[in-house]
């Protein structure tokens, strides 16, 4: 049995694709459906519905055997004993500081100033306004994000930016992009090695399906 851990909404929808061209086709719908373990064609894989960030933490403890997560969530909760064998280049966003677009950003970053950032990436914040010498009091939210500056509970946030249409229908603009996000194929190295045969079956077809 191979089990595969998938987070709903895009990563689920962009996935389906790389399934198919593995000749795997889930047989239900998780916005649907409130089953938990998904078959599909195949009687030996079988797809499990995660929170996006709980996705390593299945693999890595082998509930799991491979899943698809965003590099965001790699680096903010770690990525520990995973193998990272693809860029699948799916769900692809980016991360961005945003402000009020009544506010100016370059004058609160200016040296010796103190920043509240509210975000739920809080390390991947820390480090970056630690580079550029920022210093800043983080307060860690798990949604909603855009609300913060609006409610003056922050002078900025750090989220996931892909369309700007939430940004630009909640007055905040972007003003640095701190790094491009897609998601990554992450696989359990145990189960690399016991099942190595049909996980590198699953992994090249994702791969000739890349282009
Ligand atoms: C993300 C992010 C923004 C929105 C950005 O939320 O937190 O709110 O998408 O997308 P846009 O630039 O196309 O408007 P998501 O829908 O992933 O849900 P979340 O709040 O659970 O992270």
């Amino acid at each position: 049995m191979i089990t595969i851990a998938l987070s709903k909404g895009r990563i689920f929808e962009e996935t389906l694709p790389l399934l198919k061209a593995a000749g795997i086709e889930v047989l239900e719908d998780p916005e649907k459906s409130r089953k938990l373990i998904l078959t599909t064609n195949q009687p030996d894989v079988r797809v499990l519905v995660v929170r996006a960030t709980d996705v390593p933490t299945y693999v890595q403890y082998g509930g799991a055997d491979m899943g698809i997560t965003g590099k965001d969530t790699l680096l903010e909760h770690g990525s520990q004993g995973l193998y990272q064998p693809l860029d699948l280049q799916i769900a692809k966003c980016r991360i961005s500081v945003a402000v009020r677009s009544d506010v100016d950003y370059a004058n609160m970053v200016k040296k010796g100033s103190r920043l509240t950032v509210a975000t739920k990436y809080v390390a991947i914040s820390r480090e970056f306004f630690a580079t550029k010498g920022v210093h800043v009091d983080l307060i860690k939210l798990y949604g909603s994000m855009e609300l913060a500056p609006l409610v003056g509970m922050a002078d900025a946030i750090v989220d996931l930016v892909s369309t700007g249409n939430t940004l630009k229908a909640n007055h905040l603009v972007e003003v640095e992009h701190i790094m491009d996000i897609s998601s990554r194929l992450v696989v359990n190295q145990a189960a690399l090695k016991l099942k190595q045969a049909p996980i590198r079956r699953i992994m090249d077809a994702f791969e000739s399906a890349l282009g």
